[in-house]
């Protein structure tokens, strides 16, 4: 939605003229899938796709919501932030507030019309983007000084404990902390990171939506966490670790016989997994590129055999860009069970590769993928209208 269009319709729900424009971004993950909650190394970057939320100070007693391609408002009341956790919409919003005024910060009404360009269910991180541009907004509208690192903490705990997503924080942190051209190396125990220039020359990389509807997503995420709890707590049994992310290879070896069943497979992922960011960051510093799309090839089949989290559409879609002679690999992103895959693709290809792997994937699966222009973008924005 071009910027005109969004303020006349915050103008025409509202009836006053927005006076502010706060984003934060969406994201992919270069590398370390379903590792963050492992206390494991993730490669994610903040996208042009964004969450904005255009904004006005009433100070009211309540937040008004609107949203593009939705009818009607949702107000939420400020002195009742404990009460939307039943909301399909606008339950985010609330679960920010809720945490944002735990914390001390007072909560001050506004309108706000939320203009989300990361697709829903897309494995791109909507709804992180949404708790982070709400609580930026909360913020600046409350006068205080914060520290993005502690937005995006706050943010993650109102999806854990408000939405019931028990997510790691890779989302919040690369929708928050995100930096234009790079990608975001972030030790998910400790929260250090670096930023490392995401520079791919005549490759780039191209998302795609394999559009498989949203279905249950939540609840196989919750019990994937729970079964690399299992692993954790039989290896903690012999070997003082605190996380499975502290295993090498050669460690996970002498331990594997603790474990059976999905309970073993969940946990060889997450290990082999952080080995592969390591080496894949390696790889990018020195613009291996050929070895960056090994490594991505070698997470998806990993995210599908070991974790299981792709199906047939994910595994189609990435196993059709790396048919193609100009793609140099090509994996699932995020969550799973649907939504984003990413592929390395020489630049002066990419017109062909969308053409033909869009139309097989057609054909395979009876309905289309969705291709996506992004680029790497900063998290947050602030701006006055
Ligand atoms: C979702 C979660 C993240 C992370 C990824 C998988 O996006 O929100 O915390 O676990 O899945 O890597």
């Amino acid at each position: 939605m071009e910027r005109t269009d969004a303020m006349q319709s915050f103008e025409s729900i509202f009836g006053a003229k927005a006076e502010d424009l706060f984003t934060a971004a969406g994201r992919i993950n270069v590398i370390g899938e379903h590792v963050d909650y492992c206390g494991g190394k993730v490669f994610p970057a903040a996208l042009n796709l964004r969450c904005n939320v255009y904004a006005r100070k009433t100070g009211a007693n309540v937040i008004r919501l609107a949203f593009r391609g939705i009818d009607g408002i949702v107000e939420l009341e400020i002195d009742k932030l404990d009460d939307y956790r039943g909301l399909k919409i606008g339950n985010y919003q609330a679960g920010v507030a809720y945490y944002l005024a735990e914390k001390g910060v007072e909560i001050v009404g506004c309108d706000l019309f939320y203009d989300c360009t990361v697709p829903f269910g897309s494995g791109l991180s909507s709804s992180a983007a949404i708790e982070v541009a709400t609580a930026v907004t909360l913020c600046e509208y409350a006068g205080v000084k914060y520290d993005k690192v502690e937005l995006a903490l706050l943010s993650q705990k109102a999806e854990n404990l408000y939405a019931g997503v028990n997510c790691g924080i890779m989302d919040q942190f690369a929708s928050a902390m995100g930096k234009k051209d790079h990608a975001v190396l972030l030790d998910c125990s400790t929260l250090a990171y670096e930023y490392v220039p995401l520079k791919l020359g005549d490759y780039c990389l191209v998302v795609a939506n394999c559009n498989k509807p949203h279905n249950l997503v939540e609840s196989k995420y919750n019990v994937r966490r729970q079964e690399v709890e299992t692993a954790l707590k039989a290896i903690q049994k012999v070997k003082d670790v605190k996380c499975l992310a502290e295993l090498t290879p050669k460690d996970f070896a002498e331990v594997k016989y603790l474990l059976s069943g999905v309970v073993a497979k969940r946990a060889e992922h997450v290990v082999m997994e952080c080995d592969r960011v390591k080496k894949a960051v390696d790889a990018l510093k020195v613009g291996d590129l050929e070895e960056l799309g090994r490594l991505l090839n070698e997470s998806h089949y990993s995210l599908c055999e070991l974790y299981e989290v792709t199906g047939k559409e994910l595994d189609t879609l990435s196993a059709l860009a790396r048919k193609e002679t100009d793609c140099l690999g090509s994996r699932m992103i995020g969550a799973g069970f649907g939504g984003c895959t990413i592929s390395i693709v020489k630049k002066s290809a990419v017109d062909g590769f969308i053409r033909r792997v869009g139309t097989a994937y057609a054909e395979a699966i009876g309905y289309k993928a969705s291709f996506y222009e992004t680029s790497i973008e900063d998290g947050i924005t602030v701006e006055k209208l």
